[in-house]
């Protein structure tokens, strides 16, 4: 029987967690040691390093490491890397951490202590050369690039020791799985062929499709939600979540369908995001990504298949997980059912397709939604969640 893709690099998976004594001894150790605060971002990335869902990195990026992923997508090893992995702080406190020196990481809301680093090197880059390699564009209002223009002006490199996994684990319970728990999963259910659905919304109709004609050619779908921070207006990971959840229980074979968390905040860049997802759904043991129209974009800053065609320029045998490229999907209504651009033989008119804004407003304003747009369940559960006095206060 075939078996599971192999971790990114060709190794095994690389989860950077201490567990058992040496967290313990760690943790005594972390204690004593310069603190940094992280940002949410670089929460997300410790996390996913300590889960080993960016096998093999042992830590924050280089400056070589840092230029080669921006200009070549290969670090200063030559491996394939799309986005750059970094941390950084201002330069007062960068003047404080010698070269060589341990600090500690924690969490700007809890203080705990996420992990410890070894620095190893002190950098600066060029942040506007940096956006624009990642996402083709400097202007401050793509979320991605607001991030990496307001980080601080010094970046920090060295291995990383992981020694929390962030709350994510008592906040989602089994929903939140590292890339050893989905691989054992899918091992027990058989799979070998595995297509992930990324996704960093609630599950429309358009993407139970998706997910589902993945399924008619491969052995399972993981559906794998988003769950660190996303720009203003977009749902909540529990909300979503639980959408996912009462959709996966009514409207997919049992057997056919994983559904999963990963701890990453959004990064909205587009094409080199979705190169981003598959090399990491690869540590976590799948072998296809669906890539839809505007994967992780945002406003009209990509094509709506710029992510397809950059799979076309990824070097051969650089990752294992390969594209399903997949047209615009919608209920067509002479179809009588979904189709695709790919499908569909009718025009727009015929075609429902709903933007975010205009979803947003319907549920907002307690309009109804046609249901060919999305399944009964999950609006009950984004209807229950737009009625709620915060949100209707715009505290969210
Ligand atoms: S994303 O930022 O995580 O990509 P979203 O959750 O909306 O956003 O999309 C999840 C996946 O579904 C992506 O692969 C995206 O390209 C795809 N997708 C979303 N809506 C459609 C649609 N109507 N037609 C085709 N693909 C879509």
């Amino acid at each position: 029987m075939p078996g599971l893709v192999k971790p990114h690099g060709g190794g095994s998976l690389k989860p950077l967690m201490l567990a058992g004594e040496a967290l313990a001894a760690e943790r005594a150790r972390a204690a004593s040691l310069a603190k940094l605060r992280v940002s949410s971002r670089e929460k997300g990335d410790l996390i996913m390093l300590g889960i080993g869902g960016f096998t093999p990195l042992a830590g924050f990026m280089t400056r070589a490491d840092w230029e080669g992923v921006c200009d070549g997508y290969r670090t200063a090893a030559g491996l394939f890397w799309p986005i750059p992995i970094t941390l950084s702080t201002d330069e007062v406190v960068a003047d404080g951490i010698k070269t060589g020196a341990e600090i500690a990481l924690t969490d700007a809301d809890s203080g705990e202590a996420l992990a410890t680093m070894r620095v190893t090197e002190k950098y600066r880059i060029d942040k506007a050369h940096e956006c624009m390699s990642v996402f083709k564009t400097t202007e401050l209002e793509h979320p991605g690039v607001k991030l990496v223009m307001q980080q601080g002006d010094v970046n920090l490199a060295g291995p990383v020791k992981v020694l929390s996994d962030g709350g994510f684990r008592a906040k989602y319970g089994a929903l939140f799985m590292t890339p050893a728990e989905t691989r054992a999963e899918f091992e027990r259910l058989g799979w070998s062929r595995v297509a992930a659905f990324q996704t960093r919304n609630p599950m429309h109709r358009s993407h139970e499709y998706l997910a589902k004609v993945a399924i008619e050619t491969c052995d399972g779908v993981l559906v794998h939600s988003l769950l660190g921070a996303l720009k203003t207006g977009d749902i909540p990971a529990e909300v979503r979540t639980r959408a996912i959840g009462v959709l996966m229980e009514k409207y997919f074979r049992p057997g056919t369908v994983v559904q999963a968390g990963y701890p990453l905040d959004m990064r909205y860049a587009g094409p080199r995001e979705a190169l981003l997802h598959a090399l990491f759904r690869q540590n976590y043991g799948c072998s296809h990504q669906i890539v839809g129209r505007d994967h992780a974009g945002v406003g009209s800053y990509y094509g709506p298949f710029d992510a397809h065609r950059i799979f076309d320029e990824v070097p051969p045998g650089a990752l294992e997980t390969q594209p399903l490229k997949m047209d615009v999907t919608f209920w067509c209504y002479k179809c009588g059912g979904m189709a695709s651009g790919r499908t569909c033989a009718h025009t727009t008119a015929d075609q429902l397709q709903v933007s975010g804004t205009q979803l947003r407003k319907w549920l907002a304003e307690g309009n109804p939604v046609p249901a060919e747009f999305s399944r009964p369940e999950v609006l009950e559960v984004l209807r229950a969640y737009y009625a709620s006095p915060e949100v209707k206060a715009g505290a969210r």
